[in-house]
């Protein structure tokens, strides 16, 4: 098999084929794309951190400077949100964008919603638990973080079953070479999302809350288009892994019952478990930078204005950087996994997710002792966002 993150055997198996890349074509072009594939972990790291690259490339050049026709016109609500958020900018607006909201980010701050984040999840899995089972990620791994991070932004109960499919809809345009229906269904969501998160943003400036959204409408230096694409960004990114995490995580260890018997025997292991699932089936198998500078990476030369695929879930698995890497070891002590990224766009969440994963994972181990797989779960189709479609389990 051979790289292509269209073909369902590939999305389901990439790992042979990233062992492949990393030993023979470590920096690759692929035509489908016109990006350049970069596989090792050295090689990954070291470009998230190199500031040549960017994740946009519009603060110091043209599309046609990059030789791209600039985005049809019908996209323009879509970039409109996501071009305000700060994953999709540069400094000096990323610094400033990512220093308004980091505050309601820091490892204490995010210490103190663990009570919450275990109280939200014990109640899931007593649910989950009393049903005999079902749908693990439709039943426990979506609604907790989407709970936790639509309270912190404070978005009404009875509005937070549309946070989920918008998200969705978004997401499709993150992956590679996205169809003209799947583009106009970004388009969709990304206005309808928009104009909700106005209506409401406008409502808490008069009425502010105790969350996060009214913390922003008090910001008098952020835009409204910054406001709007700062809680899109925060409400997707702050759910749509941490499902992945929790539905692949499981499944890897029913993969390795050994693993799995041997977190039941030692719940001490849970912190390091966490970390290594995020590693052994990487949930965000790829992201793209912008080089803005001539480059070399791994001895090719690489010129400005064309694109670099990062590929984590290989990084993830280079022996030059993890013993044993395909070997899944729920108390692997050096882990330098590179899921949150690297460098200035760093997880901003990763605390969070790190609290709720651990939360999930304890209380599913606590409560529901005896979890076993009714049937072998299928991947979605797509391929930078890996995940399960449903994770079916009986509970005795
Ligand atoms: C296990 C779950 C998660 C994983 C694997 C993950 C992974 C990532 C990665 C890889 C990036 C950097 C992308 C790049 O450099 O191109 C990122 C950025 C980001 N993540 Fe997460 N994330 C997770 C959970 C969360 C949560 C819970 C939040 C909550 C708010 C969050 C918020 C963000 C934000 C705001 C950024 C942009 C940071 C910036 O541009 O400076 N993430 N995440």
């Amino acid at each position: 098999m051979r790289f292509d993150p269209w073909n369902p055997d590939f999305v389901a198996h990439p790992y042979g084929v990233y062992a492949d890349l990393r030993r023979e074509a470590p920096v690759s072009f692929f035509e489908p794309t016109g990006q350049w594939l970069v596989a090792r972990h050295a090689d990954v790291n070291a470009l998230l951190r190199d500031r040549r690259l960017g994740r946009a490339y519009l603060h110091v050049a043209t599309h046609e400077e990059f030789g791209k026709e600039p985005e049809p016109e019908f996209q323009e609500p879509f970039w409109r949100v996501i071009r305000a958020g700060m994953l999709d900018v540069e400094p000096p607006v990323h610094t400033r964008l990512r220093r308004l909201v980091s505050r309601a980010f820091t490892p204490r701050m995010v210490e103190s919603l663990r009570p919450r984040v275990r109280a939200i999840a014990e109640g899931l899995v007593d649910a989950y638990v009393e049903k005999g089972g079902g749908d693990l990620i439709a039943e426990v791994a979506e609604p907790l973080p989407v709970t936790v991070i639509a309270e912190m932004l404070g978005i009404p109960d009875a509005d937070r079953h549309l946070l989920r499919p918008w998200s969705a809809d978004i997401c499709g345009m993150y992956e590679l070479n996205p169809s003209e229906q799947a583009q106009h269904t970004a388009v969709r969501a990304a206005s309808e999302f928009a104009a909700y998160l106005k209506e409401l943003a406008r409502e808490r400036g008069r009425r502010p809350g105790d969350d996060l959204i009214s913390a922003l409408a008090a910001i008098d230096e952020l835009t409204e288009d910054e406001l709007v694409g700062t809680c899109v960004l925060l409400l997707n990114a702050g759910h749509e892994a941490t499902v992945n995490v929790t539905g692949n995580g499981w499944w890897s260890l029913f993969r390795n019952p050994g693993e799995l018997a041997r977190l039941r025997a030692d719940r001490g292991l849970l912190p390091t478990a966490v970390e290594e699932l995020m590693r052994w089936d990487t949930p965000l198998q790829m992201f793209e930078r912008w080089v803005l500078e001539d480059i070399e990476v791994g001895g090719v030369a690489i010129p400005r204005g064309v694109e670099v695929a990062l590929l984590f879930g290989s990084a993830n698995r280079d022996p030059e950087v993890f013993d044993d890497p395909d070997r899944l070891d729920v108390g692997r002590a050096d882990n330098p996994h590179i899921s949150f990224g690297a460098g200035i766009h760093f997880c901003l969440g990763a605390p969070l997710a790190r609290i709720e994963l651990i939360e999930s994972f304890g209380a599913l181990l606590d409560r529901a002792p005896k979890l076993e797989l009714r049937r072998e779960p299928a991947w979605k189709p797509g391929y930078v966002i890996r995940g399960l479609e449903s994770l079916d389990l009986s509970v005795s």
